[in-house]
C-alpha cells in the first residue's frame, strides 16, 4: 500500500477534527500531500492548512486555487466537512434546513466543480463524499440531516455516473456513530453522557462506536488507484447498524 499515494495530492474538507482528520493521518501516511479545507484550519496537522468555509463559494474557489499554487496538481477530493442537526420534521426552521443543506450537500458541489478541472488533470483521480449510516437506516430526531445524507448518496451516483467516462471514480462512505469530537459535544450536552453513550454502543450491533480510523481506512481505500473499477458505490463502516438484524448478546 505505501507506495499508492506517492505524489498525489488530495483535499479533505472538515479536515481539522475527527473523521476528516483521521483521513488527512491515513493519506499523509500513504504518502500524499494533504491540504486540509476547514473554517478553523490551524488544528490541522497536514500539508497545507486553509480556512475554506464550504458554505462559501468565494473560499472554495479561492481554497482550490491556493492548492494548486502550492502544489501543482490535486488528485483526490474527500468531501468530509458536514454539521448535524436534531428533532423531527416539525423540529426545524427553514433557516436551519437551507443551511444543513447548503453546508451537508451544496457544499459538496461547490468544492467539486472548483475541483474538477484540476481532477481530469490527474492519472488517479477520485472522490470520496462522506455520507452517514442515516441515509439508509430510518433514525428517531433526525430528519433534516438524513434528508442531506440521503441527498449525499443520490449526488455520489449522480456524479459517479457524469464523471465515468473522464476515469473520475466517486463514492461514499456511511458510518456509524463514531467516537469524534462531534459525538463528545453530543454527549456533553445530554443530561446523563454516561447513559447516553452506552446507547449510543448498544444501538451499534457490534457494541461499540465505530472509530475514526477505521472510517479512514476506508476512505484511502475508495480514494486509491487500487480501487481502480469501485465508482458510485457507498461503503458502510457502521459495525453493521444498516443491514444486520442480530439476536441479543447472551
Ligand atoms: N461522528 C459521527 O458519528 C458521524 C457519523 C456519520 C457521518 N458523520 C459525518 O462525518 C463528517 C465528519 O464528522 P465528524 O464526526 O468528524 O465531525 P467533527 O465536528 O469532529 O468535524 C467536522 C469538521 O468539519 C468542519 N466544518 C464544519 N462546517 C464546515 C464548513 N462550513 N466549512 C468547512 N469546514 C467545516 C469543522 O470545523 C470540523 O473541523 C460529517 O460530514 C458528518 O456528518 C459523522
Amino acid at each position: 500500500m505505501a507506495a499508492d499515494f506517492t505524489s498525489l495530492v488530495a483535499i479533505v474538507t472538515g479536515g481539522a477534527s475527527g473523521i476528516g482528520a483521521a483521513i488527512t493521518r491515513r493519506l499523509r501516511a500513504e504518502g500524499a500531500r494533504v491540504a486540509v479545507f476547514d473554517l478553523a484550519p490551524q488544528a490541522a496537522g497536514a500539508d497545507l492548512a486553509v480556512r475554506v468555509d464550504v458554505g462559501d463559494d468565494a473560499t472554495v474557489v479561492t481554497g482550490v486555487q491556493r492548492v494548486i499554487d502550492e502544489f501543482g496538481r490535486l488528485d483526490i477530493l474527500i468531501n468530509n466537512a458536514g454539521i448535524g442537526a436534531a428533532g423531527d420534521i416539525t423540529g426545524n426552521s427553514d433557516e436551519e434546513w437551507h443551511r444543513v443543506l447548503d453546508v451537508n450537500v451544496v457544499g459538496m458541489a461547490r468544492v467539486s466543480r472548483a475541483a474538477l478541472p484540476h481532477l481530469r488533470r490527474s492519472p488517479s483521480p477520485a472522490i470520496v463524499n462522506t455520507s452517514s449510516v442515516a441515509a439508509t437506516t430510518g433514525l428517531p430526531q433526525r430528519a433534516l440531516y438524513s434528508a442531506s445524507k440521503g441527498a449525499v448518496l443520490a449526488l455520489t451516483r449522480a456524479m459517479a455516473a457524469d464523471h465515468l467516462h473522464e476515469g473520475i471514480r466517486v463514492n461514499a462512505v456511511n458510518p456509524g456513530t463514531a467516537d469524534t469530537p462531534w459525538v463528545g459535544r453530543l454527549l456533553d450536552a445530554a443530561p446523563d453522557p454516561v447513559a447516553e453513550r452506552a446507547a449510543l454502543e448498544a444501538r451499534q450491533p457490534h457494541g461499540r462506536l465505530v472509530t475514526a480510523e477505521e472510517i479512514a481506512d476506508a476512505v484511502a481505500y475508495l480514494a486509491g488507484p487500487r480501487a481502480g473499477s469501485t465508482t458510485g458505490t457507498f461503503l458502510e463502516v457502521d459495525g453493521g447498524m444498516a443491514g444486520l438484524r442480530p439476536r441479543p448478546r447472551e
